[in-house]
């Protein structure tokens, strides 16, 4: 097989930049938010940082040292960094459904996607002013039951990220996140501005700091930890192959930590900037996923300003989205390109391709094929339409699965030796530290999570007891 050399980031800013973009998208804009709502505010907030400082980070830096071992993407890395082992084949395997995983999240991320691209278009052409009572849930429904509005959004979210992936490392995804990142920014924090204006900062803090801690179950904390693993973007690749590009002489714990501080903040402040227009208009904390496209634009449409305030935080979600979509694609493409079976605009083409078909299933099952059911193995999912199966099967069981394997990959199947080196921690006690998390504590934890997902804890409990 012909090897490609991979291109490099061109500095450590340039990573964090990235990985930040990766980092931060609909899951901390869109989602945070509505899961601290339903999940009752402060206790949940608290398990969440708890989940990334002691899980999150350690698990950030392993992923990051996967790929920048080797300077290979996720097959390539796997493969040869078990050379000689017996469970070479269990690896290479491991390093297939890294690459396979972003493409499930893509199937439905790109959808979502296309919501915001949309309601970009509907808060500049008006179609969300002078709204009188229910329409914006109708707008949103109507928007969910037209296949070629959702396929058309889909589509050029699908472009775009596309078109920045065929320019390569330097020229698209960089310089793709050097625009929007700032520009990302600057929205969040002209938003929290204008809230803070607006009354409503003192319940939110209360509402997001105040725990309760009866509110804490099975479900919140399975909850939490999928929702931190989803904003890390753990488990998917995109680290390990992020991490591929990295510069030897940058400090992996050290960006780990800024990765995961920048998207916390990230994730919070979208907090400050929605929930006290949330309480200043009284209404509904745990709407769920119709938080952001249902109850928001009600107070757009009465708020002074609100139809640029409206465009700017529509704008906010889409930047977030496409350079996290960047981050799902580059797997797939940077697999073909070093494996040298095709040129960069080739497998982006292909890859595109591939992942519009799925994509446009997943739309379809939001209204023609809402009806099929692909899994019936539990209640649980037995209600789940298409997106819904993708979006529990890649983004929950496959990035916990992942996670797992990586930590047992770094803890057991690596030489320490190697592992040392590329973290620069030198024989430390904080060196020490991450690799129990990462040896044991990490495997024990993931695996009754993903027990808990499949609802198989119960069971097992009960035999054992
Ligand atoms: N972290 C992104 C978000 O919070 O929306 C989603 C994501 C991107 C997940 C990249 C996984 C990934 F590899």
């Amino acid at each position: 097989m012909t090897h490609v050399a991979q291109e490099k980031w061109s500095s450590g800013t340039a990573f964090l930049l990235a990985a930040i973009g990766s980092a931060v998208g609909l899951g901390n804009i869109y989602r945070f938010p509505y899961v601290v709502g339903e999940n009752g505010g402060g206790a949940f907030v608290l398990l969440y940082l708890g989940i990334v400082a002691f899980f999150g980070i350690p698990l950030v830096m392993t992923e990051l040292t996967i790929g920048r071992r080797k300077q290979l993407p996720p097959i390539s890395a796997f493969t040869a960094l078990s050379e000689g082992k017996k469970s070479q084949p269990f690896w290479k395997c491991m390093g297939w459904i890294n690459v396979l995983t972003p493409l499930g999240i893509l199937g439905f991320y790109f959808v979502v996607s296309g919501w915001t691209l949309n309601y970009v278009y509907s808060m500049i052409s008006g179609q969300l002013n002078n709204l009188v009572e229910g329409q914006t849930l109708k707008v949103f429904t109507d928007m969910q039951q037209s296949p070629l509005t959702l396929i058309f959004w889909m589509t050029i979210s699908l472009s775009i990220t596309a078109f920045v992936i065929s320019r390569g490392v330097k020229l698209g995804l960089e310089k793709a996140v050097k625009i929007l990142m700032p520009m990302l920014f600057l929205i969040l924090v002209s938003l929290v501005i204008y809230s803070a204006f607006n009354g409503g900062m003192r319940e939110t803090f209360e509402f997001m700091f105040t725990p309760d801690f009866s509110k804490i179950t099975g479900k919140t904390v399975l909850e939490a930890a999928g929702q931190a693993f989803f904003s890390l973007s753990l488990g998917s690749a995109t680290m390990l192959v992020y991490g591929s590009y990295l510069p030897k002489k940058e400090s992996i714990p050290k960006l780990a930590c800024g990765v995961a501080f920048a998207d916390t903040f990230v994730a919070l402040i979208a907090g400050f900037a929605i929930f006290p227009i949330v309480f200043t208009n009284g209404l509904e904390l745990d709407s769920g996923p119709n938080l952001v496209f249902v109850t928001l634009p009600i107070i757009f449409d009465q708020m002074p300003f609100g139809q640029l305030f409206g465009i700017l935080f529509f704008l906010l979600l889409a930047f977030a989205a496409v350079t996290s979509t960047i981050s799902l694609f580059e797997p797939a493409v940077s697999n073909l390109e070093e494996r040298g079976i095709l040129t960069r605009g080739k497998g982006s083409l292909l890859v595109g391709i591939g992942l519009w078909c799925l994509a446009a299933v997943s739309a379809l099952s939001m209204n023609i094929l809402s009806d099929v059911r692909l899994l019936t193995f539990s209640d649980t999912v037995a209600s789940k339409n298409i997106m819904d199966i993708l979006e529990y099967m890649s983004a929950n069981a496959m990035m916990l699965i992942n996670a797992l394997f990586a930590g047992i990959f770094v803890g057991w199947v690596m030489k320490r030796k190697d592992v040392l080196e590329e973290l620069g921690l030198d024989d430390s006690l904080l060196f020490k530290f991450w690799r129990v998390i990462i040896k044991v504590v990490v495997p024990v934890v993931i695996s009754v999570l993903i027990l808990q997902l499949f609802e198989l804890l119960d069971p097992l409990m009960a035999f054992i007891l």
